[in-house]
């Protein structure tokens, strides 16, 4: 008899069965081995490779400068961290926009080269080839609509979308597009909570929320912003749960005090 506990590893079909059950979805995003680790331990039930990685963790203003080999990078490192989550990888901008076969060709490359479970990408009817010869080659998507931060220079500003009717009534049908599509879950970032919770109650799918209210069938932040780490940025949507910016700067110039003092390293800690 095996002694190894089995860990049951969540999948697109365990996402759908917690939208059904009314089980609230849990996603955090992850770009290298170690905090993916931590991140799954938590318990986690997706861990998203955001190309917000651009941002985060190569300090450029928009997600946009990432190339498809990095976000294979941030792939891979987090996929040998993870043991439960549903690994989810963004396709970054230009690289399923043109033509459904490049679409379907970066798709291929994120899966086989960088090991994630799925894909996502942004946008809904203007990519609906792109998202059909994805999902018929059996690789699940997620999509993203509302401020999809690609479009950041069609939009102009990062303020709340879809407030007007017209915006508001094609993210409903984009949503139902993208289920028709068979997409296995949408993201909808920083829209009305009232739009939100309409756009979830019109899928079988779920929604996952990023400044879009309670009514999501699950949450999506930025590990870096849930934690502190990034101190610029601090959107009325964002929950901070520690103030590692504080933390670690804290530790660094007790470490620099130490060293000056010629108190580290003391005699336990030398051979
Ligand atoms: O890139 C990212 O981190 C994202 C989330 C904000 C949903 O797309």
């Amino acid at each position: 008899m095996s002694v190894h506990s089995e860990i049951k590893k969540i999948t697109t079909e365990t996402l759908r069965k917690m939208k059904f059950d009314k089980e609230k979805i849990t996603m955090l995003t992850a770009y290298d081995f170690t905090t993916a680790k931590m991140v799954d331990a938590g318990g986690v039930d997706s861990i998203l490779i955001g190309d917000s990685a651009a941002n985060v963790m190569a300090g450029h203003e928009t997600t946009l400068p990432i190339t498809l080999d990095q976000m294979i990078y941030h792939t891979q490192c987090v996929v040998r961290g993870v043991e439960r989550a549903l690994v989810v990888a963004d396709l970054p901008f230009g690289t399923y926009q043109s033509n459904p076969e490049k679409a379907l060709e970066s798709a291929v490359r994120m899966m086989k080269e960088g090991g994630a479970h799925a894909i996502k990408i942004e946008g809904g009817k203007e990519i609906e080839d792109s998202i059909g010869k994805i999902v018929n080659a059996g690789i699940p998507v997620c999509g993203h609509l509302g401020l999809t931060p690609q479009s950041i220079y069609q939009f102009g500003t990062y303020k709340v979308r879809a407030k007007e009717e017209a915006e508001a009534e094609k993210l409903i049908s984009d949503c139902k597009l993208l289920e028709e599509l068979g997409c296995f879950a949408v993201v909808l970032e920083k829209i009305p909570a009232a739009l939100a919770k309409k756009a979830s109650e019109s899928i079988s799918i779920p929604t996952i929320g990023i400044g879009a209210g309670p009514d999501c069938d699950g949450q999506v932040l930025v590990y870096h912003d849930m934690v502190g780490m990034n101190q610029g940025f601090s959107p009325k949507f964002l929950r901070r749960y520690l103030d590692l910016y504080s933390e670690i700067t804290g530790a660094v110039s007790q470490y620099v005090k130490d060293v000056k003092n010629a108190d580290f390293p003391n005699d336990k800690e030398s051979y």
